[in-house]
């Protein structure tokens, strides 16, 4: 098979958040595959590129479809948001790899790098992840609420920063709160709490409040929220984990 497939992530908004790497696999692409808002953040530079945007919810479709037209001979990209492999594509591409035909085993698969919104947010507000910390997403979309909670319990136990992917959206609007509520019944309630809205883009908005106060509402798709450890502080207008945690 002579076709390629590359999964790439656009960064979390701002052009100069994409890689070189991404860029370098975009300009070469045939072919970009990716929801539309994802492939809208990428400049056209070949009018003879094609673009197949599709809904969000189809992944494991979108992925297929990907593999098929580099099965055909095609220099496919599929477009993500952020990192591609954080949350997004790249996973849709193996799972669909794992269970399609077998002759896709062969082909020139590639995933480049990109900025997760993790690592964003984290950027805005000074340095919260400078210590352990975990991701988890609040999406119950793909995996049982149960599980969700026993993760958030979990990392809560084990003191970790806690970055929350997919805090909120219109179909689930209790979750994030649910999450607060099982947080404090294990973190104290001063522990910082940060709500990223955009970051690593223009519009980029931070509000940097307490565990106890922090108010779900604020969250929508486009947040990450950040849970600090028992190390974690404010200073001055920053966030801070520092790397060690002796006592
Ligand atoms: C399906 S996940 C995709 C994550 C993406 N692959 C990444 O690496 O950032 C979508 C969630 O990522 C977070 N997110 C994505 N871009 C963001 C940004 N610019 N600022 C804050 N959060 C963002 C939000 O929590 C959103 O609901």
């Amino acid at each position: 098979m002579s076709g390629s497939l590359v999964v790439v992530g656009t960064g979390p908004g701002k052009a100069e958040l994409m890689t070189p790497a991404t860029l370098a696999a975009l300009a070469k692409a045939t072919d970009l595959v990716g929801y539309g808002p994802y492939l809208d953040r990428v400049p056209v530079t070949r009018p003879d590129q094609r673009r197949h945007a599709s809904d969000n919810r189809v992944e494991l479709e979108r992925a297929r479809h990907a593999l098929s037209l580099a099965a055909s001979g095609r220099e496919v990209v599929v477009v993500s948001g952020g990192d591609p492999g954080v949350f997004a594509m790249a996973a849709a591409v193996f799972e669909a790899v794992e269970t399609g035909d077998p002759a896709w085993r062969a082909l020139d698969i590639r995933v480049e790098p990109g900025v997760t919104a993790m690592l964003a947010a984290a950027a805005e507000v000074g340095a919260p992840l400078g210590g352990d910390f975990c991701a988890i997403s609040l999406s119950d979309n793909l995996k049982a609420w149960t599980i969700i909670e026993r993760r958030l319990h979990a990392a809560a136990e084990a003191d970790f920063v806690i970055a929350l992917y997919n805090p909120a959206s219109k179909a689930r609007p209790h979750q994030l709160a649910r999450a607060f509520e099982l947080l404090r019944a294990i973190k104290a309630g001063d522990t910082p709490v940060l709500f990223v809205r955009a970051a690593g883009t223009t519009e980029a908005a931070a509000i940097a409040t307490t565990l106890a106060a922090a108010d779900a509402t604020q969250a929508d798709m486009r947040t990450l929220v950040i849970v600090g450890a028992s190390t974690t502080r404010r200073i001055g207008r920053w966030v801070s984990t520092p790397r060690g945690a002796k006592p």
